[in-house]
């Protein structure tokens, strides 16, 4: 039994490592479906049967808490698995929910009505399927009221990413970051809401400039997690290794996970 963590490709990779080193202890398998990604120019239908296909098989694996590490997933997916598909004894949870309570300085669970925030204006960058779901906004009207929010489609960056060409995923970033500028020519805040964008993070903050607070995953999921572990023990799960699964070609992924982590990673055929 290990925590589960999904995305599309090799974005959630980005959400592993930090997983890793704040829960050092708790074994995880891994599961990029490469072969299916991009998600983000795909309807919700069918991020919905390639996201539950993909959770079947990390319950094969033995993962009863499962962490979508994928925005387009949670975004248009998650909310349909938890009201009818999701069994008693499994978990699945999202990446939305922590990002957005740390944007409106709350604490986990903190379901008070929303209020004002410090933050007014902010970019979202994310998914094609992520933006036009709008449940970004959905999640924060819970929480937050006068916060504009702009969101930016980045169409192609998650397929420069997951084809190794950085160089056109940077050129990408900053045609984004330019477009989303002449519709708020002055953001405060700037989301990475998806998972692949941390891994061009420099490129978004250079393009942004210095006095944008730019909020990435990664480490607010760990945290949460973490949290989310204390409160329930059960779910740690008692394997010790880590397990890496894909749906695309093990080599070819293996590889280029190594290059954006920097250690060796090694993938399976799922
Ligand atoms: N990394 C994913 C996300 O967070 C999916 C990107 C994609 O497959 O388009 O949205």
């Amino acid at each position: 039994m290990a925590v589960g963590l999904f995305d599309s490709g090799l974005g959630g990779l980005t959400v592993y490592d930090a997983v890793s080193k704040r829960l050092p202890d708790v074994p995880l398998v891994y599961f990029g479906d490469n072969a299916h990604a991009p998600y983000g120019v795909r309807d919700a239908d069918d991020v919905y049967n390639l996201t539950t296909a993909a959770v079947e098989r990390m319950w094969a694996a033995g993962c009863d808490l499962i962490i979508l590490a994928c925005n387009t997933a949670s975004a248009a997916a998650l909310r349909r698995m938890q009201e009818s598909w999701i069994p008693k004894d499994k978990r699945v949870l999202g990446v939305f929910v922590p990002l957005i309570e740390a944007l409106t300085e709350r604490s986990w669970g903190d379901n008070s009505p929303p209020r004002e925030v410090e933050v007014k204006h902010v970019a979202l960058f994310a998914t094609p399927a992520t933006v036009a779901s709008r449940a970004f906004q959905r999640e924060l009207a819970f929480r937050a009221i006068g916060v504009d929010v702009e969101a930016q489609a980045c169409g192609g960056v998650v397929d420069a990413i997951e084809d190794g060409d950085m160089i056109l995923a940077e050129a990408l970033v900053r045609s984004h970051v330019d477009a989303l500028k002449r519709k708020m020519p002055e953001p405060q805040a700037a989301i990475l809401g998806c998972t692949h964008y941390p891994i061009m993070h420099d490129a978004f903050q250079a393009a942004l400039g210095a006095d944008v607070n730019v909020y990435s995953q990664a480490n607010l999921v760990a945290d949460s997690l973490a949290d989310y572990l204390e409160r329930h023990p059960k779910m740690i799960g008692h394997g010790t290794d880590n397990l890496f699964l894909t749906t695309g070609d093990p080599r070819k992924v293996s590889d280029r996970a190594t290059q954006f982590l920097r250690r060796q990673i090694s993938f399976q055929a799922a």
